[in-house]
């Protein structure tokens, strides 16, 4: 494979260098083109610009592959846990049965949040959205560990950190929660693990004995593992960038939040449910809103469906898919949005427009119905997404303070008027 690319302009000849990552993916260094030429590139949305190079995740679009530090996302969903994947994804291994009994342990030493954290909770008013309460609650980490905002403090004290938020982060997520239904907050259980704990935080009641259904458990660690982590997407770079700049690890965390917010990315798991139940209320036609998704005139798009990346299969949409039958099935539950789903899909992947642009069901088309199936409300399904991305933002921060990656800055081609004098506004 060439290791240099050709440039040719002006009358002059480029020579750039080409990298090769350990899946033979190839990348134009550019670092010295604008230096060398005067040119920069051009590529709204970074569609076709790589802006590191990364151990943690590979996927591959065309193939529908995900792998986390080369173990195939399959794999993983069917043998591993959530907590055992966030340690592959932060540390770059598999541990060991001594190291995750410690890591465990101290995740569960740290999952109460400090009391006065509850008086910044009762601030907000109960129609606050969970994601805008979640990305506050983790940024008030840094008035209550101050030392967390120096990312260049000794390993111990920032690996403190990273426990710490992955212990707290299901506290905050189901705490989100009791702001917006007015209930009483739940403190953390240290006999329960790390989804039955978040589990009856999120639905326990001072005046019940809340118990936590294995099957619900275990679909919710499952998803919490498919969302782990996916390379460089807008909230990952956006915390990759956050970090750049020396804020603190929980700066860029919240920062990721609120990007992950957005119904293009993360939000788009509460945007499918939203638009299967207008389907629903309008007759259950498919053939009707796939035509609105095709009509560059009606703002509609198929949420749930393409990818930047995936022009095959989302993988982990196909185990979601199967998921969700198991969970309803186990949980003797008959969801008519499910069948609207596998109608819409099978609609679409017929359809010549959603196959020439080769759009494919996401993780986001399935993920909400088996959230909803568990309970938990659709404004609460991208704080889910948030919460199984925690891990994957921690360990794209770390490796990008571990390689000493300079601040995040692109350039841009200016548009705006050339030199013109000031003009007294008595004179205009
Ligand atoms: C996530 O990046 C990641 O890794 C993200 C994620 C992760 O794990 O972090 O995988 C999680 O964000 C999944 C995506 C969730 N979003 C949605 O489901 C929202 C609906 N999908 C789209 O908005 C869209 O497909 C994106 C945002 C996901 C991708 O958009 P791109 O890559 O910028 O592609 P595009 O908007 O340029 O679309 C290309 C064409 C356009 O048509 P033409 O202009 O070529 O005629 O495909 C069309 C688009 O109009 N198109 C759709 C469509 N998605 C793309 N048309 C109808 N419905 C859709 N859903």
């Amino acid at each position: 494979m060439s290791d240099t690319a050709e440039l040719k302009f002006n009358g002059n000849t480029y020579q750039l260098p080409v990298i090769t990552g350990s899946e033979n993916e190839q990348g134009i260094q550019i670092s010295n083109l604008r230096a060398e030429s005067g040119l920069i590139t051009m590529d709204p949305g970074f569609k076709n610009t790589g802006s590191t190079q990364s151990a943690i995740t590979f996927l591959d679009g065309e193939k529908g592959i995900l792998r986390y530090r080369g173990y195939s996302i399959e794999d993983l969903a069917d043998r591993s846990t959530f907590l055992e994947v966030a340690y592959l994804l932060i540390y770059g291994d598999l541990p060991s049965a001594e190291a995750f009994a410690k890591f465990r342990q101290e995740i569960t030493f740290h999952t109460l949040v400090h009391e006065d954290i509850k008086k910044i909770l009762d601030g907000f008013p109960s129609n606050a959205h969970p994601m805008g309460v979640l990305s506050s609650l983790v940024c008030t980490l840094t008035a209550f560990y101050p030392k967390s905002l120096d990312p260049n403090r000794s390993w111990d004290e920032v690996n403190l950190s990273i426990i710490r938020i992955l212990a707290k982060m299901p506290t905050f997520a189901a705490w989100s929660y009791k702001n917006e239904m007015g209930h009483p907050v739940i403190y953390p259980d240290n006999k329960l693990d790390y989804c039955s704990n978040f589990l009856r935080m999120m639905f326990g009641l001072p005046t019940d004995n809340y118990e936590v259904d294995p099957v619900v458990a275990s679909a919710l660690d499952k998803l919490l593992i498919l969302h782990a982590d996916h390379e460089q997407n807008c909230s990952t770079s956006t915390v990759r960038i956050v970090g750049s700049s020396q804020a603190s690890l929980y700066s860029a965390i919240s920062a990721g939040i609120n990007a992950l917010w957005g119904p293009l990315h993360g939000g788009a798991n509460q945007a499918v449910i939203e638009m299967l139940e207008q389907i629903k209320a309008d007759g259950g036609d498919t053939a009707k809103f796939i035509a609105k998704a095709k009509d560059k005139n009606d703002s509609f798009r198929l949420m749930g469906f393409g990818h930047r990346v995936y022009k095959n299969f989302d993988p982990r949409a196909k185990i979601i898919k199967k998921a969700a039958d198991d969970v309803l099935n186990k949980l003797g539950i008959n969801d008519p949005i499910l069948e609207i789903a596998k109608k819409l899909e099978e609609t679409a992947l017929n359809d010549e427009y959603f196959v020439e642009r080769k759009l494919y069901p996401n993780v986001d088309f399935y993920s909400g119905i088996i959230y909803r199936a568990i309970g938990i409300p659709t404004e609460m399904f991208t704080v889910m997404f948030a919460l199984g991305r925690l891990p994957g933002w921690i360990a794209q921060w770390k490796e990008m303070r571990e390689n000493r990656e300079p601040i995040g800055r692109p350039r841009q081609i200016y548009t705006g008027p050339q030199l013109r004098e000031y003009v007294d506004l008595n004179k205009r």
